[in-house]
């Protein structure tokens, strides 16, 4: 009778030490994909952005960012970018125009926008500028964008 009641309360145990095994290797395999899916949406959102960045950007601020001279300004170290995220995201979409200061230097030429530009690239393109020339700030979600985006004072 004893000895019984031994074994089947040890095979109990094993059974719920085998549950918690599976339990564990169910929430750690769903964990790090979980990890290894928001590394891969900011690699997307950056390339795509880079590449959106060539195309509609770089002619005016070339590709490594540093502007041209006196009539467009550098995009890489940029104090105005740090201090303005939101009118970033609306200015690439609406443009914008008259005096402007970026790293103590003024320009004043107007940036013409570019309003066939979507929420989710206008998203991938401020990921881009804002992770790359020595700038980490994380993804640019396109919920974030979007919100942004509709609080833009259209000019
Ligand atoms: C036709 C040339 C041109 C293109 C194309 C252009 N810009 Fe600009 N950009 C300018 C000019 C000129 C200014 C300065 C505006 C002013 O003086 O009011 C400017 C200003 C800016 C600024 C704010 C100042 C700074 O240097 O931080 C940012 C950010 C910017 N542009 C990002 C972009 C992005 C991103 C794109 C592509 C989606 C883009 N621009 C496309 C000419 C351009």
């Amino acid at each position: 009778m004893g000895n019984k009641r031994v074994a089947k309360n040890s095979t109990d145990i094993l059974c719920t030490a085998l549950l918690v095994v599976i339990l564990a290797l169910i929430f750690s395999s769903s964990c790090n994909p979980s990890k290894q899916e928001e590394k891969n949406k900011f690699t997307n959102y950056f390339r795509q952005g880079e590449q959106l960045y060539v195309n509609h950007c770089s002619n005016c601020h070339q590709i490594n960012g540093t502007g041209l001279g006196r009539v467009y300004p550098p995009l890489s170290q940029s104090d105005y970018m740090q201090e303005n995220f939101e009118s970033v995201l609306c200015l690439m979409r609406h443009g914008i125009e008259g005096e402007l200061m970026v790293n103590g230097k003024q320009y004043n030429q107007p940036m013409p926008g570019i309003p066939t530009l979507t929420d989710l690239e206008i998203a991938e393109i401020a990921t881009y500028i804002y992770n790359t020339w020595g700038n980490s700030r994380g993804i640019i979600d396109v919920k974030d964008a979007e919100r942004i985006l509709q609080g833009c004072n259209k000019q």
